[in-house]
């Protein structure tokens, strides 16, 4: 069954007189339990199109369908609500809290849940263990290395255990050894019922996934 459809996206950036044409047209369907990478050039419009499924922006004309509902949003606080317990995304810089440890960087993913104080803690420190990074609780993310830091951001990403999972060049500027972590980390997630979208530029990255769509540079 399809989680998600697009159909007919158009997007485009600037002043009406001086348009850039980033998404032109474009259709797909992602079915539940897939594992998705998004391939193509610097500026072919792969954030943007992760930011109109996260409901982050939005398309200029089209359809786009989640979870059998059309969605539409029109303001920041519609796209939260949408994401809600629902989508988990892992934006291309981390975008980690300085000023909170990892643990609260990963707690942070359940703000939006119904659990209760200590069904967070439990399902916080479960996430931890799995991502192997239960030892760096009470660090802060300047004091962690890329793929400490990337593990983090997949944490906070995945602790309320959404249906989609979309990630931003998660493995960017780590090294091959972290990369097949963080690969096995996404294949399990995957297996054990998450869909996901991983944009990326690494073939090896794109050949682990079940199937490769490559945008197009206008
Ligand atoms: N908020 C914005 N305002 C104006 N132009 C934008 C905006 N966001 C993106 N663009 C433009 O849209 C195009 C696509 O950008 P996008 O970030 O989606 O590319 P990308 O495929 O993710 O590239 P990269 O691989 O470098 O991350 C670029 O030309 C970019 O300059
Ligand atoms: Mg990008």
């Amino acid at each position: 069954m399809a989680l998600l459809e697009l159909i007919s996206i158009t997007k485009s950036y600037g002043k009406p007189e001086k348009k850039t044409l980033v998404l032109d047209n474009l259709n797909f369907s992602v079915s539940e339990g897939e594992m998705l990478a998004v391939m193509g050039k610097s500026g072919s419009g792969k954030t943007t199109l992760l930011n109109i499924i996260a409901g982050i922006d939005y398309q200029d004309t089209g359809e786009y369908i989640f979870d059998n509902q059309s969605v539409k949003l029109r303001r920041t606080s519609d796209g939260v609500r949408f994401r809600r317990n629902k989508i988990g995304v892992i934006v291309q810089h981390f975008a980690l809290i300085n000023d909170y440890t990892v643990y609260e960087n990963v707690e942070m993913g359940l703000w939006e849940s119904k659990l209760s104080r200590r069904e967070r803690r439990t399902r916080t420190i479960e996430t931890l263990e799995k991502l192997e990074i239960s030892g760096l609780v009470n660090q802060y993310p300047p004091e962690l290395s890329g793929g400490e830091k990337q593990r983090t951001a997949i944490g906070r990403a995945v602790v309320a255990r959404p249906l989609l999972i979309l990630a931003d060049e998660p493995t960017g500027s780590l090294d091959k050894q972290t990369e097949d972590s963080i690969m096995d980390i996404f294949k399990d997630m995957n297996q054990s019922g998450s869909t996901m979208i991983i944009i990326t530029h690494d073939e090896d990255v794109a050949s682990r996934c079940t199937r490769t769509i490559k945008l197009e540079k206008r």
